[in-house]
């Protein structure tokens, strides 16, 4: 009664899960995994097709093995698609990772060193040339106040000299400040007092720092520029020791082919007071600073007795003095950070 036996259902579920796990292995991608798997969900996937066909096995025997061969399939291709979803995308994401690197390194192809700038090459040199000549170097603050800067230089309130220094107050937010009496520093001679209270003659000293002007920039002027003071008190300084300091320093800051002249002038905190010129090997002069003997009030200032010591100083400002150096045409080239033109000059 049994006809020809009908070629079992099992072995059309073998093929097409063998045909699925090849597919999924071949696939290189997940965009290409995602188009197999949804090939193997459609309707008339051979997998599907044979399931198609389950109602009508009528051999119960052969119902449950083609049943449990096509679940067993769909296991195995299920577990496939997703061991391949995982491995794909691993792969891609380090792909992708590799691809978004940054390489932060970078090559120099030619060494270029940072160099300091001009003024602080011609600070550093002033100060090796004055600290071959005996003297230390001292630093003080850049807000300064009023006694400091002016009153214990021998500019009380009402000095007129005290207009020459255009100056910029500071007004902190506190209750008992005294309007005007904090500021930032017009020149380095408060170092000089600030040296003078806190060291015992002799005392040979240069003082280099930043300072502060109510000046609006120019070709020949910064609101804020350097200068170095320097100062000197022992028992019997004369004019001409100060004299002789200022040619010395001349001759080895510029070269021997300079020269100095002092011509009278005025400053509150010396007396005599005079300007300071140097000459150039061409024969032209330039005004560099101001110098003179210690002001006896300024002595006494800084806790010196007069009657037992005296002294000179002087000061100079030192953008100037780079500026001439390099024949700079104009100071505010020096503070725009240009690295064409900081670096002309390593
Ligand atoms: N402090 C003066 C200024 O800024 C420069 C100066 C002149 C300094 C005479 C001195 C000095 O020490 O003796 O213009």
């Amino acid at each position: 009664m049994a006809g020809p036996r009908t070629p079992s259902l099992v072995a059309d579920v073998h093929s097409a899960r063998d045909a699925a796990l090849k597919s999924i292995a071949d696939s290189s991608d997940t965009a290409g995994l995602r188009k197999v798997a949804a090939e193997l969900a459609n309707k008339k996937s051979p997998l599907n097709a044979v399931r198609a066909q389950l109602g009508k096995v009528a051999d119960a025997e052969e119902k449950k093995a083609v049943g449990r061969a096509l679940s067993e399939a769909s296991q195995a291709i299920e577990e496939a698609l997703a061991t391949a979803q995982a491995a794909l995308e691993a792969a891609e994401f380090a792909a992708q990772v590799a691809n978004e690197k940054m390489d932060l390194t970078e090559y120099l192809t030619e060494s270029r060193r940072g160099t300091a700038h001009i003024v602080t090459q011609a600070m550093e040199h002033l100060e090796d040339v004055f600290v071959g000549l005996g003297f230390q170097v001292a630093e003080g603050p850049e807000v300064e106040t009023d006694f400091y800067n002016f009153e214990a230089l021998n500019m009380p309130a009402s000095h007129p000299a005290r207009s020459e220094f255009d100056t910029m107050f500071i007004e902190p937010h506190s209750p008992n400040h005294q309007p005007n009496t904090v500021l930032l520093r017009t020149h380095t001679s408060p170092v000089q007092i600030r040296v003078m209270q806190s060291w015992k003659p002799p005392i040979y000293a240069i003082m280099p720092g930043r300072v502060f002007r109510r000046d609006t920039p120019d070709a020949t002027h910064m609101p804020v520029f350097h200068q170095i003071e320097g100062l000197v008190v022992d028992k019997g300084i004369t004019f001409a020791h100060l004299a002789g300091i200022i040619e010395a320093f001349t001759k080895a800051f510029f070269g021997s082919d300079f020269t100095s002249r002092l011509r009278p002038s005025f400053f509150p905190f010396t007396e005599p007071s005079a300007e300071f010129d140097i000459r150039r090997a061409n024969g032209s002069w330039i005004e560099l600073g101001g110098c003179g003997m210690v002001h006896p009030n300024v002595l006494r200032a800084g806790g010196i007795d007069p009657e037992e010591y005296t002294g000179f100083a002087f000061g100079f400002g030192i953008d100037r003095m780079a500026k001439e150096r390099h024949a700079v045409d104009d100071i505010r080239e020096m503070y725009t950070n240009d690295l064409r033109f900081l670096r002309q000059f390593t």
